[in-house]
């Protein structure tokens, strides 16, 4: 999600994450997890998905994983359920291949990493 700069903190943001939600919702998905700050995501009733007994592969599942959030779309959903989260197996292809994904990185121009207006803290 990203919001032009000349329109961030006027609550588009959050509209338009609320209304997503309403959408998950009507086709039935019973809870989202997701990596965000609680900054923002909280506004939309998300919370630290450890709090929810639903943790992260890569952290002890006894930790309070700040980045790593969760909502029920349909309260109670997650009643008696304990997981853990893995991301996608796409997400570790450079780690799996990191020659091969050095050399296809290198095809792309290079770039400077910033941190810019409204970006929220990692
Ligand atoms: C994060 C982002 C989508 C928020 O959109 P927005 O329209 O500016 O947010 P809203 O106006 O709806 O903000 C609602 C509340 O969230 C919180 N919030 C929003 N942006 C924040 C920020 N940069 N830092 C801390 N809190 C923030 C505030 O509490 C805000 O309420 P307030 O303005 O009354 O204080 C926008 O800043 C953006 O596009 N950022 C760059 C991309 C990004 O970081 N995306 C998120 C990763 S998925």
């Amino acid at each position: 999600m990203n919001i032009h700069p000349d329109f961030k903190r006027k609550g588009y943001g959050l509209k338009l994450l609320n209304h997503a939600l309403e959408k998950a919702r009507d086709i039935g998905v019973g809870f989202l997890s997701m990596e965000g700050n609680i900054a923002f995501y909280g506004h939309a009733g998300f919370d630290l998905a450890s709090k929810l007994k639903i943790h992260y592969h890569d952290e002890p599942p006894e930790s309070e994983v700040p980045y790593f959030l969760a909502r029920e779309l349909i309260p109670g959903y997650l009643h008696g359920i304990e997981g853990t989260y893995t991301p996608p197996k796409g997400y570790f292809v450079a780690f799996e291949n990191p020659e091969d994904f050095a050399t296809y990185e290198a095809t792309f121009p290079a770039k400077e990493k910033l941190v810019l207006p409204g970006q929220l803290p990692a």
